[in-house]
């Protein structure tokens, strides 16, 4: 892969003061964090220390394997402390208001990453902080996976161009911030799932018409194989997302039309990838002949977490 292809190669920092959701990024500042991103996977020397001295904080409300361990490695690679509040702690708001958190976390903090059940919870820590918030997981969207996903995609590829990749599944936070960085980066993308499980209208509606100004659509398909016909990427998700559990047995019968399988990959691109933020349920939205199959680039997207987190913490705490 040549390192210069993730152009613009520039390291500028980011306008935005939060990154609450994918589209806080301007097209420019998404290909950059990406470029970035791919150097520092190629040379991971060159980022070291970049934050030293600086310390970030995880405040988590749900569990997590993923997004914990690249943030805390990540920071630690750069030089920086994280320390890691445990979802065991309640949710923030509990013990008292966001207002205070934030007000206490950035007298000593350099950024916070939270991992929320409410999106707002993490608008009222943004309003109220000094230092830049970052969204590990909402329920409305989930920017940090989508930023690894596309890492993902282009280094597959060698280019977002004339690229379709399907999204088959529940329309949760994950779709929604694959729709707003679809539509950024100009790649096509078809969402299909039971009637009553689709994407947010709202967010269909301004990913649609990023999209349509980037030359891409974004398309709602109730056929799963229409969705998935000549598609680059096939895309899933658990159909039972954290917070919904008392929903799961109606899921499981809403969605069982719609596994990810053999046959279902064979109706796309010869070369297409199969993608999933993880963690999975063999034999539910995929096959295990599917996510162990030469076609899976989930452990590269959980790889690329940590690549991309480092762009995205030398971006906003450092501005470069
Ligand atoms: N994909 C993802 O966010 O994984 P975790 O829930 O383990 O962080």
């Amino acid at each position: 892969m040549n390192i210069h292809a993730f152009a613009p190669a520039s390291r500028p920092g980011l306008e935005t003061a939060h990154f609450l959701r994918d589209s806080d990024l301007s097209d420019h500042e998404l290909r950059s964090l990406l470029e970035v991103a791919y150097q520092i996977k190629i040379e991971p020397e060159s980022c070291r220390d970049s934050l030293k001295h600086r310390a970030i904080v995880l405040m988590f409300e749900k569990p997590s394997l993923r997004t914990r361990m690249t943030f805390e490695l990540a920071a630690a690679q750069l030089g920086a402390l994280a320390v890691f509040q445990d979802h065991r702690d309640g949710r923030i708001g509990e013990r008292e208001p966001a207002r205070d958190i934030a007000r206490n976390l950035d007298r000593w903090f350099d950024a916070i990453v939270a991992r929320t059940y409410s999106h707002r919870t993490l608008e009222q820590l943004a309003q109220w902080s000094s230092v830049p918030v970052i969204n590990a997981l909402s329920e409305s969207y989930h920017p940090c996976q989508a930023l690894a996903d596309f890492l993902t995609i282009r280094e597959r590829f060698g280019s977002f161009e004339d690229l379709r990749i399907a999204y088959v599944g529940d329309g949760n936070n994950v779709a929604h911030s694959l729709m707003y960085c679809a539509a950024q980066l100009g790649v096509s993308i078809s969402v299909c799932g039971p009637p009553g499980f689709g994407p947010r209208e709202a967010d269909l509606a301004v990913a649609t018409a990023v999209a349509e100004a980037h030359g891409s659509t974004v398309d709602v398909v109730a056929d799963i194989r229409e969705a998935v016909r000549d598609a680059a990427a096939v895309y899933t998700d658990v159909w039972t997302s954290m917070g919904w559990e008392d929903e799961t047995q109606q899921r499981r019968i809403a969605f069982d039309a719609y596994q990810i399988n053999d046959a279902v990959m064979t109706l796309a691109r010869e070369d297409a990838i199969f993608m999933h933020c993880l963690p999975a349920l063999r034999g539910q939205e995929v096959s295990d002949a599917v996510i162990e199959s030469d076609r899976s680039v989930v452990f590269d997207q959980a790889e690329n977490r940590l690549h991309a987190h480092k762009a995205l913490l030398m971006m906003m705490v450092n501005g470069a």
